[in-house]
């Protein structure tokens, strides 16, 4: 004799579904039929073509699932994708065509980051993040946002370093972005007399 489903325990359907939009890189995706507890790394990947963000520990512990969420590093896989609403998902495919993005690839590599690579997409997310927050990062900050970013092949140093060379070069480039924004600027004072 054969008891009740899970689904009858709940009193209902156990994998109910539902369709809604998510906007990813900048253009809004429609999802349909999902079941609505599916994470934002599994539908990146698996229903998107989007497969950039690693799928690693699936727990929020070793980073590679990492995109940004409204400018914010996140773990993907711990996220539910039908929960977002019009939040604004952006991940590495996107981010690759950001020339900071490849300063930030190039110091990891100069800095010894790059081993076997798997860590890396969400590595890269999450310190482009960080530099579009913050300029000029304090050690505390750098090693703050590669926390949840555990490499097993090269540790945490060479990132660390790999973080202050990409600062370097950024800062300069936008002090020369706005001073050429200077330049061409209409001015702003002198108002209706
Ligand atoms: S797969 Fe998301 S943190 Fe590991
Ligand atoms: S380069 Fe291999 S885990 Fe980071």
């Amino acid at each position: 004799m054969s008891g009740p489903g899970f689904g009858d325990a709940l009193g209902g359907d156990a994998t109910p579904t539902t369709s809604y939009v998510l906007r990813v890189n900048g253009e809004a995706r429609l999802i349909e039929n999902a079941w609505i507890g599916e994470n934002l790394l599994y539908v990146l990947r698996e229903r998107l073509g989007l497969p950039g963000a690693k799928d690693g520990c699936g727990q929020g512990v070793c980073g590679t699932c990492t995109v940004q969420l409204d400018g914010v590093a996140v773990a993907a896989c711990l996220i539910a994708a039908a929960t977002l609403g019009d939040r604004e998902i952006r991940t590495i495919e996107d981010l690759d065509n950001d020339p900071e993005t490849a300063d930030v690839q190039r110091a990891l590599i100069e800095a010894g980051a790059v081993q076997c690579g798997f860590c890396v997409p969400g590595v890269v997310t999450s310190v482009c993040a960080l530099l579009a927050r913050v300029a000029e990062p304090s050690e505390v900050e750098i090693r703050r946002a590669l926390d949840g970013h555990p490499c097993r092949c090269a540790g945490p140093h060479p990132m660390v370093d790999a973080v202050r060379i990409a600062a370097r070069r950024r800062v300069p480039r936008q002090t020369h972005s706005t001073m050429m924004f200077n330049v061409i600027a209409p001015p702003t004072s002198g108002g209706a007399e």
